[in-house]
């Protein structure tokens, strides 16, 4: 899918700020959405302020783009109610806009919130059953269903990246094995553009930690191998 236009909600959030950079220079022309500052356009960007809550906003930011990268929305636990405007109506905004704009691929930023009540000692795959640790998690598992219906449905394919802590660096000792770096998170993205035919497959978002219980071999075949480690880092925890 070289080319195109490149939509990014969430775009001034923690993700999205620290792979604004990367996905520049790529061929992609890159429209950045979020509902605050998002800073000036840079080279090959255009900015544009949208309330996922906003469905016919949402169909206008959707409009001419070929590939979305949906960061946006509230990405902790919080009030039931913000969770399902923002997270379940907002991301099936989203959806229904791709659908009516012929949008073909979408990564869909879901979280390891939706395995959450998995205990550590079992290993988790792509086929493991969702267990859902809270409102935030029930949201993703929505969102993850939404992304297989409008696959089996409409043939839009999305990659469902269960992610794991994807910040600069990890915040306590969980997270050394949950860590994921930007520069992985780049990869993974050119992967989700680039493969020839992608689907709707689950893949757990972690770099290569030294310890880690989710198991990304159903998904080799999309070649997205982890380069970074939270080893880097041991000594902090
Ligand atoms: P973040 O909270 O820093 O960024 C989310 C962005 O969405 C914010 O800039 C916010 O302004 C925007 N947003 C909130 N409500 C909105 C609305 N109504 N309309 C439009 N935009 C709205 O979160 P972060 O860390 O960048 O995460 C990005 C995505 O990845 C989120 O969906 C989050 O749930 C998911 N995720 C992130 C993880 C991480 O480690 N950073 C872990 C698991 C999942």
């Amino acid at each position: 899918m070289a080319g195109g236009r490149l939509l990014v909600t969430g775009a001034a959030g923690i993700i999205g700020g620290q792979i604004r950079e990367g996905l520049r220079g790529h061929g992609w022309k890159i429209r950045l959405s979020d509902i605050v500052e998002m800073g000036e356009a840079g080279p090959g960007e255009e900015i544009v302020t949208c309330d996922l809550t906003d469905a016919e906003a949402v169909r206008a930011l959707v409009t001419g783009c070929d590939a979305i990268l949906h960061f946006g929305g509230i990405s902790t636990e919080n009030r039931a109610d913000l969770i399902h405007r923002v997270n379940i109506a907002g991301t099936y905004h989203l959806y229904e806009a791709a659908r009516k704009d012929r949008v073909r691929r979408v990564l869909f930023a879901s979280s390891n919130h939706v395995i959450g009540f998995h205990s550590r000692e079992t290993r988790l795959t792509a086929s493991s059953p969702i267990r859902p640790d809270s409102n935030y998690g029930v949201s993703k598992a929505y969102g993850e269903a939404l992304a297989r219906l409008y696959w089996d449905k409409y043939g839009i394919e999305t990659l469902i990246v269960r992610i794991g802590s994807c910040f600069p660096a990890p915040k306590d000792r969980r997270m050394m094995a949950t860590w994921m770096s930007a520069g992985d998170m780049l990869r993974l993205i050119g992967v989700m553009l680039d493969v020839p035919r992608l689907g709707c497959p689950v893949v757990y978002g972690v770099s290569a930690n030294g310890e880690c219980w989710w198991d990304n071999s159903e998904t080799a075949y999309l070649g997205w191998v982890p380069q970074d480690s939270s080893a880097q880092f041991a000594h902090l925890f």
